[in-house]
């Protein structure tokens, strides 16, 4: 089975945590637009999706789904995303296709967060990973002086402007062994948006695809 194919079978898998009438948070990357194909069949029992990202937005509504801003939706009911990372504590690194501040805007808004991805992203320790962090522009060069000194390498993210105009850190070196204590560290530095750690607010469910079928691990 391809990786391919795995990252398919769990945004399929996912289908089954949509609840009929309620609008649903939906995230970005290449797994995510397996699950828009996949919710597009089921389009017609749910009132819309709230988006993490352009792209996102631009695939469900290409699929025939209604984009709702989430400040009209209220708590969501779930949420769908990738990952680049995750732990057995469903804690995660995102950001490698650089919605994170928003995947984290919609992840907090809703009350579960399923995460959809093929078994290659479950680690043991986070951090292999460079781990993305959005910048305000003005703030480059001192975020990244900042990283410097927590031990991380961190760098520039090229010809990457985010959809909220800010620049993308991507951060090697880092010894992530507690994942919630860097998340806040690294998120009170002036002029960090958001860092692409997602420890705070794990996910709820990791379907994870492979070769052998879906696995589903719970928090
Ligand atoms: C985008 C993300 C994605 O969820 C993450 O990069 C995983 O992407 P893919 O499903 O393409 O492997 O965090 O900002």
């Amino acid at each position: 089975m391809s990786q391919d194919a795995a990252k398919q079978a769990a945004a399929e898998a996912a289908l089954q945590y949509v609840v009929p009438g309620e609008i649903l948070g939906v995230g970005t990357g290449s797994t995510v637009n397996y699950f828009i194909d996949a919710l597009a069949r089921v389009r017609s029992t749910i009132p819309g999706a709230a988006s993490s990202s352009e792209a996102s937005t631009a695939r469900l509504k290409a699929a025939g789904i209604e984009v709702v801003d989430l400040n009209d939706a209220g708590t969501l009911s779930i949420y769908v995303d990738g990952a680049d990372e995750a732990d057995r504590h469903l804690r995660l690194i995102k950001g490698g296709g650089g919605a994170l501040t928003r995947e984290k805007i919609v992840a907090a808004a809703s009350r579960k967060f399923v995460c959809i991805a093929d078994e290659s992203k479950l680690v043991d320790v986070l951090g292999k990973f460079p781990l993305p962090v959005e910048v305000i522009p003005m703030a480059r060069s001192y975020v990244a002086r900042e990283l410097v000194r927590l031990g991380g390498i961190p760098k520039l993210r090229e010809h990457c402007i985010t959809d909220n105009g800010n620049v993308i850190l991507d951060v090697t070196g880092l010894a992530i062994t507690d994942p919630v204590r860097m998340e806040t560290e690294i998120g009170l530095l002036a002029g960090v948006v958001t860092v692409g750690l997602f420890a705070r607010r794990p996910a709820d469910v990791l379907l994870l695809g492979s070769p052998s079928g879906v696995r589903e691990l719970q928090r």
